[in-house]
């Protein structure tokens, strides 16, 4: 039972839930930047074929035949733009090829192009190349099958692609310099035990720092929680020990970024009888990129405020934890600009998918203690994300401000740049000379829309029926800036641990001991919790019940009532949480707010991996007047 309890507990710290307070500190910050204006383009792609038989890509479809693509995302995934802010890299399946020795045979497979972001062509006529397609197999040994978060190095020489590393000898990726004979890619291998052999660790979720030669990434325990770390890309031209024994980037002087020291790492703790929420600790849930000089880790972090997951960031040196974003609805993927002075994240803000539970603000993290994987499992609907890319300056949201939505523009029928069946996807990317951002989005499909749905299907509006498309937001108004001076990271982080290979990865995160406790409003009030364990699954924390009295975080925002959440692992399926929620919260003073279950409660059935809404009884949040529901079960 003890590897279940830390998979469960480990699965609320993976998906969810820290940083600084952002009324008071709004004080001491620069005023927001007032809206700006932005023209959005979409990019091409190669055309759709219309199935992936061989040779349904025919030259009718392609006629210089190099390549098509499907309808569906399959492993589609955009990345960021070369150096010139003229291409953009993405990862596609080339489907549909005619069988060897056809020379069109190359382009099949999951592939890594560039595609112009500057109404050109290449010299042949397309509007894509393919760096990775034909490239000798000697020169392409052991790729690691992981193609995801595509990403050019900032140097603009090599590409990171997934777990490989595609490197063109020197050329500009864009140029006719740059050939497939030129071209060698390289899997990256994470040595985990002492002895270097095996196949090594197996990290996820992979971003490069921008100076090139550090990674930060996350990895899944064995028993399925989630630790996060960073380490050095170092070529290997000819590995004698571990596999693959082929030319490979060795991620070496590795960091774990959870600390071990309960005050530095856990969100929560007790003391005295007492629950001390802890915004300074360093909560890296999953990691998600660097700041634009690199002088942070970004990631998504235990939660400051209930229900509202945001994203975070640590420097790298001092290990002082900020927080990027505030907005109740939920955020996850994110990119800085190099010159470090704004980022874009994708955020279900617009949508207000979240508020019906996460809408009033400085409501304590703690039924999250329990909750946290509910929460952030109701953001999406099946494969559908209510992600939309919101512009924020480098200091993040604060008071009243929350970013720009970039894509806003647009009367948001069927297609249109606001559209709200295209939903964005990770990751989004600046332009070097900060003028451009590129996202990705895609266009909501079965399950999450036609019968039994009440969303109909829409027809998509892209080239060939397609349900993906690039675009680029142009911020018209800026002038171009130069990338920030890339912050020198140091080898070993003073607040992480050293994990030399073959280190034992720690058994789980933090955990509560049942029972009674206090906690102190930052301001003043206070609150009496309840942590009950689960006699099904013993160690296993199963309700938070807090009575408020009087509780204030942030001043002005008083809190009294009563919220109880209790959440069954319905085992033997871990993912699948059934909820049980009762709120009667009342909140006065610079707002009217309460958040409220139906008499009966709130019962909810999600499952953190397919994402649908199914509850009885209601939850919601009503603010100075707006009430926010829970979408329709199942929608
Ligand atoms: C999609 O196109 C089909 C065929 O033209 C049409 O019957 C259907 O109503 C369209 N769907 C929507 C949501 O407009
Ligand atoms: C918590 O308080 C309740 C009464 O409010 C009591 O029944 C229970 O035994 C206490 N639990 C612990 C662990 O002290
Ligand atoms: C909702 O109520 C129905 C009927 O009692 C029950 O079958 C179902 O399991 C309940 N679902 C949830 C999420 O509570």
């Amino acid at each position: 039972m003890g590897s279940l309890r830390n998979f469960l507990s480990a699965v609320a710290v993976a998906v969810a839930v820290s940083a600084q307070d952002v009324e008071t500190n709004s004080a001491r910050l620069p005023s927001p930047p007032k809206p700006e204006p932005i023209d959005i383009f979409e990019l091409p792609l190669p055309p759709v074929a219309p199935s992936r038989d061989e040779g349904a890509c025919t030259p009718a479809i392609n006629p210089r035949r190099t390549g098509c693509i499907g309808i569906e995302t399959l492993e589609f995934q955009a990345g960021s733009f070369t150096t010139d802010g003229n291409h953009v890299v993405v990862t596609v399946e080339l489907i549909g090829a005619p069988a060897a020795p056809d020379p069109a045979s190359i382009y099949k497979g999951e592939q890594l192009l560039l595609i112009k972001a500057d109404g050109k062509t290449f010299p042949n006529g397309d509007t894509w190349k393919c760096l990775s397609c034909g490239v000798p197999a000697d020169q392409a040994r052991s790729l690691d099958p992981e193609r995801d978060y595509p990403h050019v190095f900032r140097s603009g020489k090599n590409v990171l692609w997934g777990h490989n590393i595609l490197d063109c000898g020197g050329a500009d990726l864009a140029s006719t310099e740059c050939t497939p004979d030129r071209t060698h890619i390289y899997p990256i291998h994470w040595p985990n035990t002492a002895d270097g052999s095996g196949r090594g660790g197996i990290p996820r979720e992979m971003r490069l720092h921008p100076d090139d030669v550090h990674m930060g990434w996350s990895s899944f325990t064995s028993t399925g929680g989630q630790f996060c770390y960073f380490g050095r890309l170092q070529f290997n031209p000819n590995p004698s020990v571990g596999e693959p024994r082929a030319p490979r980037f060795d991620l070496v002087n590795v960091n774990l970024l959870n600390p071990s020291d309960e005050k530095r790492g856990a969100p929560i703790f007790a003391e005295d009888g007492e629950l001390r929420i802890n915004r300074d600790a360093i909560t890296v849930g999953e990691l998600r990129g660097f700041s634009g000089a690199g002088d942070e880790i970004l990631y998504l972090g235990s939660p400051w405020e209930a229900n509202n997951i945001d994203v975070l960031a640590v420097h790298v040196v001092t290990g002082a934890v900020r927080r990027l974003t505030s907005h109740p609805d939920y955020t996850d993927p994110l990119a800085y600009s190099p010159d470090n002075k704004w980022f874009v994240v994708m955020d279900t803000r617009v949508s207000e998918r979240q508020m019906f539970m996460s809408g009033m603000r400085w409501l304590p993290p703690l039924v999250d203690i329990v909750a946290v994987t509910a929460a952030s499992s109701t953001r999406n609907n099946h494969e559908r994300r209510f992600f939309q890319p919101i512009l924020i300056d480098q200091y993040g949201d604060r008071g009243d401000y929350f970013g720009q939505q970039v894509n806003a523009g647009g009367d948001s029928s069927n297609g249109a740049v606001n559209d709200p069946n295209w939903n964005g996807r990770a990751d989004p990317a600046f332009s070097h000379d900060g003028t451009k951002i590129t996202y990705w989005q895609a266009l909501v499909v079965p399950k999450a829309c036609g019968d039994p749905n009440p969303l109909p299907c829409p027809n998509s509006t892209a080239q060939g029926g397609r349900t993906y498309r690039v675009m680029v937001a142009h911020l018209t108004s800026r002038k171009k800036s130069k990338p920030a001076k890339v912050f020198k990271v140091p080898d070993f982080i003073p607040w992480a641990q050293p994990f030399p290979a073959g280190s034992p990865v720690p058994a789980s995160h933090y955990s509560l001991p049942p029972g009674n406790y206090t906690v102190r409003g930052r301001v003043s009030g206070g609150a009496d919790v309840t942590l009950l364990e689960d006699p099904a699954i013993p160690g296993r924390l199963r309700t938070v019940s807090v009575a408020y009295q009087g509780f204030v975080d942030e001043p002005g925002y008083v809190i009294n009532g009563h919220e109880e959440v209790s959440v069954d692992i319905l085992l033997p399926d871990v993912w699948n949480n059934m909820v049980h929620w009762y709120s009667d919260i009342v909140q006065t003073g610079a707002v009217q707010a309460s958040k409220k279950t139906s008499p009966d409660g709130f019962h909810l059935l999600i499952h953190a991996v397919t994402n649908v809404f199914q509850a009885n009884g209601t939850l919601t949040t009503t603010i100075d007047g707006v009430e926010y529901h829970q979408p329709a079960n199942g929608t």
